[in-house]
């Protein structure tokens, strides 16, 4: 299991120290979430920010837009080579178009799915997709509680990639714990997202270590 800390839940007071500690701390993927308070109910970071994150980090970038207007996100961070940017299906007309500007730049393109989002809405785009990630929370905010209807969606979706494009990845964003990773990894996981259950731990080593099952 791969482990991309949210940095939404970090000290944002120290933040600097607290990415160069969750790298430290052996993560995979620094996970950063850009919220433009129209597509969520809350705003988080934009460019100023996310360019000295990514002065400090020594991981790949993972970032995942909450936004309503894509194409001007991803011209704000595409200097950046990103590892992987991911946009909700449910604020794009259109994915595919997005997906090859996404492949144009070198960046790797992932889809995120809502809790109600049904997988089938992406078939026809999962032979272009690097990963798929299936909220576990609504999105908008850190610390919230796991929805476990997730891992129906997470079987059926991996059914899908194993018949479409097994190299596409699943990441799982919300509420992810030491609790319900098993769960998660039987059901056929790849990635998980952490924010608060590594945040609020007190060994980020130890928190971390306990997803990677
Ligand atoms: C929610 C964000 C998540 C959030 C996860 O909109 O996409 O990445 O920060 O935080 P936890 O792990 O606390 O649910
Ligand atoms: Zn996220």
């Amino acid at each position: 299991m791969l482990v991309a800390p949210s940095i939404l839940s970090a000290n944002f007071a120290q933040l600097g120290n607290e990415i160069s500690a969750i790298c430290e701390a052996s993560c995979d993927l620094i996970h950063i979430d850009v919220m433009d308070g129209h597509f969520v109910p809350n705003m988080t970071i934009g460019p100023v920010v996310v360019n000295s994150v990514a002065k400090v980090a020594s991981k790949p970038l993972d970032i995942h837009l909450m936004v309503k207007d894509n194409n001007f996100f991803i011209d704000l961070f595409s200097h950046l080579k990103p590892n992987y940017i991911s946009f909700h299906i449910e604020s794009e007309k259109h994915p595919h178009r997005i997906i090859q500007k996404l492949k144009a730049l070198g960046i790797k393109p992932a889809i995120v799915l809502n809790p109600h989002t049904k997988p089938d809405i992406i078939e026809y785009l999962l032979e272009d997709l690097d990963m798929v990630l299936l909220m576990s929370v609504n999105p908008g905010f850190g610390g919230q509680k796991f929805i476990p209807s997730v891992l129906k969606k997470v079987k059926e979706l991996k059914n899908m990639i194993n018949t479409i494009n097994p190299k596409c990845l699943i990441q799982v964003d919300g509420g992810v714990n030491d609790m319900n990773i098993k769960d998660l990894k039987d059901a056929g996981v790849d990635i998980v997202v952490a924010g608060s259950y590594v945040f609020k731990s007190d060994d980020y080593a130890k928190a971390i270590k306990s997803l990677k099952i």
